[in-house]
């Protein structure tokens, strides 16, 4: 593994010389000024993102530019505050959602993702956005949690929505080519054509819901984390301080809104800064992505080292067929980015490629390489203004310089979740320590200032930038017919960051064969989604057990890297 470097700091905005000054004393509330809120007490995201623009003159200006392998299209802010417009009243007359209805859109990347992204945010519904590769049990676990009025979906992914199990379901509105409507479904193409645009948008209150991301612990269900309103005034003030959003900026994040990247810097800061998106739909493929850049002649993108780690591969000879000259500014998140692929941004793009780190929970950026700081490679870059992070033990004492601990966040920033739906409990722990909000990453902090990332306290597992909770992947495993008892643990893979690996014991009368892995490799792609499916599987007579009957993980992390197993007084024998 490469060690470490440092790379001078670039260019410098106005924006940039903005936080300097601010950094020390800076308060939330001087982010809040640009909002239309601010003078009229009314909120809603969906106003600030789109329709403001266009009453302050820049209807025409282009927010959107789709394509992909059949479509290409552009949509000015004036036409998303149109269609956006027609989806709430579709959302409200047709489907009856009112004020806090949770509306889940689970739906490949097109433009009609963010219409009705936006027209459920106007009709001041909680948005649920669901990953698309999502299989049956993920879509239900997610829907019937949340209990979800309203799923927007389309006719091929259909088949994953268990609708007969989900009482709570009162519409699907389908996007595609469907038979019309029959009062439970509603066919998008036609409802659109006949909705009014003029919505009068739900105000709505600063703390009132506004989306919900679930995301998975070590323990349990994936859980609903849900965000506000206000969380726009970080999602902006960041746009402004870590994306360097400028006027005539082409930004590309590369996350499907089904995650929080894809949301928070995929519409929500872009939007509230009234800069322009790309958003490529299909599947990944190095050439695309170098051509996406050349053709939208992307300023701005933020991606994630897999995505990163996948392009070095691809090798170098691949970049230079492309003018990726437009490129000012290169960010990544969801994993940590190796020094290497540091080395190749810079070698490819001579660009520095920024690390940020935040969390769905942290619903925003925390600890960040803006643009005018020194990158020394590997660090996650420093707390941003209006945060304050520290490394703390297990008491909530705060540690000094250069030692291993937990990484926590003081709590109270705006983006900051307000709850685990349903479930307070499971928020609570979150802040057990005093004040801080504890993120589950260890880490360190060094004498400078810049934070470290070690590794997660718990048994959560990043993969591909997904992040994956070891129960939900064992439960599916031992739905399947051969498999007595499962434990799954996260291995190391080159580009993958990590990948899942499941151990495992057979039920009597099974054989374990290559034919068996596949089977069990395919029963949990199936289920639940590809990037939680074990790509390796060992199968084990038994699994080490506490006397409670809790798999330890701790010890098959052990096996896995030949070291010893250390104290094993809690196994069952
Ligand atoms: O372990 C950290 C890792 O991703 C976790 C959060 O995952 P998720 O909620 O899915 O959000 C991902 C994108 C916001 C963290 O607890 N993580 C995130 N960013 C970084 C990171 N690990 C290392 N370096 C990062 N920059």
């Amino acid at each position: 593994m490469l060690k470490s470097f440092r790379l001078p700091a670039d260019h410098g905005t106005h924006v940039l010389e903005d936080y300097a000054k601010t950094r020390s004393d800076f308060d939330w509330k001087q982010a809040e000024t640009g909002f239309s809120w601010f003078q009229t007490g009314k909120i809603n995201a969906a106003y600030e993102m789109i329709d403001r623009h266009v009453a302050e003159g820049k209807g025409n200006k282009i927010a959107l530019r789709y394509s992909d392998a059949t479509r290409d299209e552009q949509y000015s802010f004036a036409d998303l505050m149109h269609l956006s417009g027609k989806a709430a009243h579709l959302l409200r007359n047709q489907a009856e959602v009112v004020k806090g209805d949770r509306v889940f859109i689970f739906m490949p990347r097109t433009p009609e993702l963010y219409i009705l992204f936006l027209g459920a945010i106007k009709a001041g519904a909680i948005v649920g956005p669901l990953f698309e590769a999502f299989m049956e049990d993920a879509v239900r676990d997610r829907l019937s949690d949340s209990e979800a009025k309203v799923l927007c979906t389309t006719p091929e992914l259909l088949s994953r929505v268990p609708v007969d199990e989900l009482p709570h379901l009162k519409h699907i509105i389908l996007i595609g080519d469907t038979v019309g409507t029959n009062g439970f479904y509603i066919d998008y193409k036609q409802a659109m054509q006949e909705a009014n645009a003029d919505f009068p948008i739900e105000w709505m209150a600063r703390e009132d819901g506004m989306i919900l991301h679930y995301t998975s612990g070590s323990t349990g269900k994936p859980k609903g984390v849900l965000h506000v309103h206000q969380a726009m005034i970080q999602h902006a003030q960041t746009g402004r301080w870590v994306l360097d959003f400028q006027e005539d900026d082409i930004y590309w994040c590369t996350a499907d809104p089904g995650w929080v990247t894809g949301t928070s810097y995929g519409v929500f800061a872009p939007w509230l800064n009234g800069v322009t998106i790309v958003v490529r739909g299909g599947r990944f493929s190095a050439e695309d992505w170098y051509q996406t850049i050349e053709k939208n002649k992307v300023t701005i993108w933020y991606s994630a080292p897999t995505a990163f780690r996948m392009l070095l591969s691809a090798g170098n000879a691949l970049p230079a067929k492309y003018n990726l000259s437009t490129l000012r500014h290169v960010l990544s998140v969801g994993e940590p980015l190796n020094p290497e692929v540091i080395k190749w941004g810079w070698e490819v793009f001579q660009k520095r490629i920024h690390d940020t780190w935040w969390m769905t929970e942290t619903g925003a950026q925390m600890i960040c390489n803006i643009p005018t700081m020194e990158i020394k490679a590997g660090s996650m870059g420093k707390p941003l203004p209006g945060i304050t992070a520290a490394i703390v033990d297990d008491d909530g004492q705060e540690l000094p310089p250069n030692t291993m601990g937990n990484l926590a966040i003081k709590k109270g920033w705006p983006s900051m979740m307000r709850a685990i739906w349903n479930n307070p409990e499971k928020y609570n722990a979150y802040f057990t320590l005093n004040d801080w909000y504890v993120s589950g990453d260890s880490a360190y902090m060094d004498e400078d200032g810049y934070f470290w990332f070690q590794g997660r306290v718990d048994d959560v597992i990043m993969t591909s930038g997904e992040r994956i909770g070891p129960f939900e992947v064992e439960s599916k495993l031992v739905e399947h017919p051969a498999v007595s008892e499962a434990g799954v643990i996260g291995i190391s893979d080159p580009i993958r960051g990590k990948i899942i690996k499941a151990f495992i014991s057979l039920r009597e009368g099974f054989e374990a064969t290559e034919a068996l892995k596949h089977e069990i490799y395919q029963f949990v792609k199936n289920g639940l989604a590809a990037h939680a499916a074990p790509r390796q599987i060992d199968f084990k007579e038994k699994l080490p057990k506490t006397r409670s009957g809790k798999i330890m993980r701790r010890v098959l992390k052990a096996w896995e890297l030949n070291l010893p197993v250390g104290d094993l007084s809690t196994l069952e024998d």
